[in-house]
This record gives C-alpha cells, structure tokens and sequence, in this order.
C-alpha cells in the first residue's frame, strides 16, 4: 500500500469529547490545560472554555485550575482534565469539577488524558 494511501486509524481524544457532546447533546466543555489548543481548538460545542496557567496561548482563563475552581461557580456539562500531571493536583481537580458538572444534564462526564488512542479499523 502506498504512504497516501493508508488510512490514519487514530482516535484523537478530541474525537471521544465529540463523540460524547454530540451523544448527549452537550453544550458546554471546560478544558483544564488549554496549551496550544491542540484539543481544544477541535471541540464541536456550542459554548466552550478553558484554564491554563500559561497565558501564551490566549486560554479562556489565565489562572490555575485551584485558583478557576475557587473564583468562579460556572457549571459545564462536560470536563477535560488535563492541566498538572501530578497525582495530588489531578486529584483536586477531579474533586473541584465534580462540583462544577451541570446536575440537570446526566450523565456526568469528567474526562482525563493518558495519551491519544490507536484504535485498529476492522479489515
Ligand atoms: C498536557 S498540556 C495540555 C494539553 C491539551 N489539553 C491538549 O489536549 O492538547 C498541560 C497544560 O496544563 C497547563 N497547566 C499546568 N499546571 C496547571 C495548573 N495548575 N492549572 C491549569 N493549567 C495548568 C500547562 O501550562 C499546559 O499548557
């Protein structure tokens, strides 16, 4: 099979939020750890924001995701976290955003990051 010819079988993680906010016909997704937006700049919503200590990247929020979850109370019906990748600070904010999921809109969905997916396609 020629290079152009193969079939890019990633499942990227924006793939799986999209696939989750289209399902349960979510409107709104915080991003903790916009970074450069790779992921963010590819969620499909109506309303979406983000928190990153770094202001490089123009993230939503410009703070720490202590500092988000203490100042402000706006619910989402969807979260990505994937800002510190430290046990303590990811424990946190599992904690902290499950108190800023939308209780109207079941299911919850908190989402974290390992890395992206490769999924095979069936031959
Ligand atoms: C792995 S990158 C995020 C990648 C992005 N979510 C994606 O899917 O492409 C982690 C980001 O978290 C940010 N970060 C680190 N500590 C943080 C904190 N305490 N609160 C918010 N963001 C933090 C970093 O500046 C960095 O941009």
């Amino acid at each position: 099979m020629k290079a152009e010819q193969q079939i890019d079988n990633t499942l990227h993680r924006w793939d799986l939020i999209n696939t989750y906010i289209k399902h349960y016909s979510f409107k709104s997704f915080l991003e903790i750890g916009h970074d450069r937006g790779q992921a963010f700049d590819h969620i499909d919503i109506e309303h979406k924001e983000s928190v990153d200590i770094s202001s490089i990247t123009m993230p939503t929020y410009v703070m720490s995701s202590d500092d988000f979850f203490e100042k402000y109370d706006t619910k989402y019906d969807i979260i990505f976290i994937d800002g510190l990748h430290e046990h303590a600070q990811v424990d946190r904010d599992i904690h902290n955003s499950l108190t800023h999921l939308n209780r109207l809109c079941p299911p919850k969905v908190l989402l974290g990051r390992s890395s992206d997916l490769k999924v095979p396609i069936a031959a």
